[in-house]
């Protein structure tokens, strides 16, 4: 293991739990949050010692890395209440996506930002002292950890505009067996976000959910 570290989990949803779980695989602290705490009861009972449960003031406040796993729509209003003080100076995986309440259509799900902006963009410039760094959002929740392709490791686009962050951010992938492709700054968001409409097509389509994006090489 490398050295432990504190992760403080926004949000309770399958995206929580399941990276939650592997950061407790790997040997690190991590708390998941809620504003409705007994929805983790379940997931605190069959984790070890090092997973604990508090509201998201409490698990922004433990992290020495924020994760938020929020709904898009609910992003802002999910640090304001978890008090965007405990965001300074930390690395913050954004694995959040700006689907907004429109359903899809054949099967292209509708964002709430315009092609010239993206939500990391938006959080980036609310909470300028947080280094936010996208993650984990163009893949489905049950590959995120250790995903196993016949073809090989998967690719994960990464922005952020802090160097250390991502770093930091890359030695998680690389535990969880990703090959981290650096796409810039923050701005790669623009195109970084729009993968997951991409991603969840065949989904709503064929109810196909079993594939991750890889960048071929010449
Ligand atoms: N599911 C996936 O496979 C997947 C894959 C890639 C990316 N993502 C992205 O990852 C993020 C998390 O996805 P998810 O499926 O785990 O969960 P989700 O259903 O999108 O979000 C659940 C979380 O959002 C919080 N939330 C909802 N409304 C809120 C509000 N008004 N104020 C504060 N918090 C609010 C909930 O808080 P409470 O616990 O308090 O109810 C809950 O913790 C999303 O942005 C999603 O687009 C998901």
């Amino acid at each position: 293991m490398t050295h432990q570290k504190k992760v403080g989990v926004i949000g309770s949803g399958q995206v929580a739990k399941v990276l939650g779980n592997g950061l407790l695989a790997l040997g690190h602290r991590v708390m998941l949050s809620s504003r409705d705490i007994t929805k983790l009861s379940e997931w605190k009972e069959k984790s070890k010692e090092n997973a604990l449960v508090g509201s998201f003031k409490e698990a922004a406040e433990f992290g020495d890395i924020i994760i938020l796993a929020v709904s898009g729509r609910a992003a802002t209003e999910a640090i304001e209440s978890a008090g965007p003080q405990y965001f300074n100076g930390k690395t913050v995986i954004d694995p959040t996506n700006p689907i907004s309440e429109n359903p899809p259509v054949h099967g292209v799900l509708s964002y709430f930002t315009g092609p010239d902006e993206s939500l990391m963009e938006i959080l980036q410039a609310r909470y300028p002292e947080a280094n936010f760094v996208k993650a984990f959002n163009s893949v489905g929740n049950a590959y995120m950890v250790n995903p196993s392709f016949k073809e090989g490791k998967p690719s994960m686009f990464i922005c952020g505009n802090n160097d250390d962050a991502k770093a930091e951010v890359t030695e998680i992938l690389d535990a969880f067996g990703w090959e981290t492709l650096d796409m810039g700054k923050v701005i790669a968001a623009r195109a970084i976000e729009p993968l997951c409409i991409l991603w969840c097509i065949p989904g709503f389509l064929r109810s196909e959910w079993n594939h991750a994006f890889k960048l071929m090489k010449a």
